[in-house]
């Protein structure tokens, strides 16, 4: 993984993708974020006094792109930004998924992304780091709570797309009706990656243990500093707290306590 920066960078496209959720990319010229890495990004005419975590979704070699949701006063300040205006933003930071994959491929079979809403963005990134390296194969479940073409169409968009893609929602006014974890059967797959809420990641992680197939979640626990001084992201494991921003995001989910 490469060391994190911070400072000042410029908006190069900001566009609504639906709903209270916008696209925003920011020029970098540095060295690829990892997928599952994420940044703490802040506007650079802000009120806040903290960035908000947002997972990188794409890195084009020119920019980082987040996929964002408008929910408080750091997001909408975010979501306001026009090409060619700054953001503040520190990172990369974090450890990604690339760091548990090894580990993971044990047998042959492909893998499962399980993303629930904007939880698919650190999965998107980490299928187009899968397409580059050519393996392995791997089928994607995108849970919404109803339609979402704008984030259905990335993920078909993908420079190679999954075998297999599963898409639930709760209205049933796409793919199936019902949640992503009834859809998912985790005995299929050599390991599951999955990003999303933390009840959803705490089902994913039971569905997986029963099946007896590793599962590596990305919390998204409240951060506050980010950098693993504040000790305000705890994740409860098995050995003790970790923080989710240093010792994270991404865990072995046989390891998480959920409550
Ligand atoms: S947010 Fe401060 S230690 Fe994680």
């Amino acid at each position: 993984m490469i060391g994190k920066r911070s400072g000042s960078y410029t908006v190069v496209a900001n566009k609504p993708i639906g709903g209270d959720m916008f696209r925003l990319a920011v020029a970098w010229k540095y060295a690829p974020p990892g997928a599952g890495q994420f940044f703490l990004i802040k506007s650079g005419r802000s009120s806040v006094l903290l960035g908000r975590p947002i997972s990188v979704a794409h890195y084009d070699g020119c920019a980082v792109h987040f996929l964002i949701m408008k929910i408080g006063t750091g997001t909408r300040e975010l979501a306001e930004t026009r090409e060619g205006e700054t953001v503040f933003m520190i990172g990369p930071l974090g450890n990604g998924w690339s760091d548990v994959l090894p580990g993971a491929l044990q047998n042959g079979k492909p893998i499962a992304l399980v993303s629930g809403g904007l939880g698919c963005a650190p999965l998107l990134y980490f299928a187009e780091e899968l397409a580059a390296r050519s393996s392995p194969s791997f089928h994607f479940y995108a849970g919404f709570s109803t339609a979402s073409p704008e984030l259905t169409g990335m993920i078909t968009s993908i420079s190679v797309p999954p075998q297999k893609l599963i898409v639930t929602t709760d209205d049933g006014s796409d793919g199936e009706k019902g949640v992503v974890t009834d859809a998912l059967d985790a005995g299929a797959y050599a390991a599951v990656f999955s990003c999303g809420t933390t009840a959803m990641l705490k089902a994913v992680a039971e569905t997986c243990a029963k099946a007896g197939t590793p599962c590596f979640i990305s919390a998204e626990n409240h951060m506050a500093c980010g950098v693993g001084a504040c000790l305000g992201c705890a994740v409860k494991t098995m050995s003790g707290n970790k923080r989710c921003c240093a010792d994270g995001p991404v865990f072995n989910a046989r390891e998480v306590i959920f409550a």
